[in-house]
């Protein structure tokens, strides 16, 4: 054992950073720990189950299967009846409408606002993070609290803002869940599942590029697999397109030391925009 560290103080470490998602000591791919510079850019401090897409459509097909059970009517079928309002949404404008008006999902009846999004629709990057806090459900935006500086600053280093009004230049940023959890909780799978179709079609109505996972719940919702801190790094496929699964801001802000890993996925997200970047 360490010296200096009890045994109830290693398990509470090692608890923490199994729920952070790190279920593995090392990634899958190699690092060149020389490479990385000594400082992210954007740092202030020295660096030291079922995806819910798949699960929500397999939910909605086996739905709208026939059965010898007389089936729920769409309207009292969550999963269904998002993915039939996500469905009608022929723009961005009335996607937002349609998730303002879903019934069915608890969290709407504790928050102030629906976050729908930010930034420019028509970016090459589209940015998904988890569920708004509690500055987001205040001002009705996706990452505006502490979170969402540290975002800003992270994408600004690669030359990307979401103030941008050049398509070029700009981020587009939007959340699994339109509605804040309350006390910050994570989002259950059963919310994650409800809420999929509305994000499969702000994906397709907002039509980017690439794809910028933050975190493990975006990751585990959009891909079904947990443990962001193996899966960081490396370019999935989300919705048909390139998808980078990388670190949650607040997660950075808790362990700086993990900045060096976040700037090596930022600068590979800025390789493939330039046309290179990993085959
Ligand atoms: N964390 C998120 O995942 N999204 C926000 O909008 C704010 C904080």
């Amino acid at each position: 054992m360490s010296e200096g560290i009890d045994q109830a103080t290693l398990r509470a470490l090692l608890e923490w950073q199994l729920e952070m998602g790190a279920d593995a000591p090392v990634g899958d791919a190699p690092v060149d720990r020389f490479a990385l510079p000594e400082r992210a850019p954007w740092s202030g401090r020295a660096a030291a189950p079922a995806p819910a897409l798949a699960q929500a459509s397999a939910q909605a097909r086996a739905r709208e299967r026939p059965s010898a059970a007389p089936a729920a009517p769409a309207e009292d079928d969550p999963v269904l009846a998002a993915r039939r309002a996500a469905e009608a949404a022929e723009d961005l404008e009335a996607l937002r409408a349609a998730i303002a008006a879903y019934p069915h999902c608890e969290l709407k009846k504790g928050a102030r606002h629906t976050v729908f999004a930010d930034g420019r629709p028509g970016a090459r990057v589209m940015v998904i993070g988890e569920a708004p806090g509690r500055e987001e459900d205040r001002e009705g935006l996706p990452f505006v609290g502490r979170a969402g500086q540290l975002l800003d600053r992270m994408f600004a280093a690669i030359g990307l803002s979401r103030a941008a009004p050049d398509p070029e230049a700009a981020l587009y940023i939007t959340n699994i869940l339109p509605w804040r959890p309350p006390e910050n909780r994570r989002p259950t799978a059963e919310e994650c599942a409800m809420l999929a179709p509305f994000v499969a079609r702000h994906v397709e109505l907002a039509a980017p590029e690439l794809l910028v996972l933050m975190g493990n719940t975006p990751a585990q919702a959009l891909l079904g697999a947990a443990g962001i801190t193996r899966l960081r790094g490396t370019w999935r496929e989300v919705l048909g397109r390139p998808a980078m699964p990388t670190f949650h801001p607040a997660y950075l802000l808790r362990q700086p030391a993990q900045k060096r890993l976040a700037w090596a996925d930022l600068l590979e997200l800025a390789a493939r925009l330039d046309g290179g970047g990993q085959a």
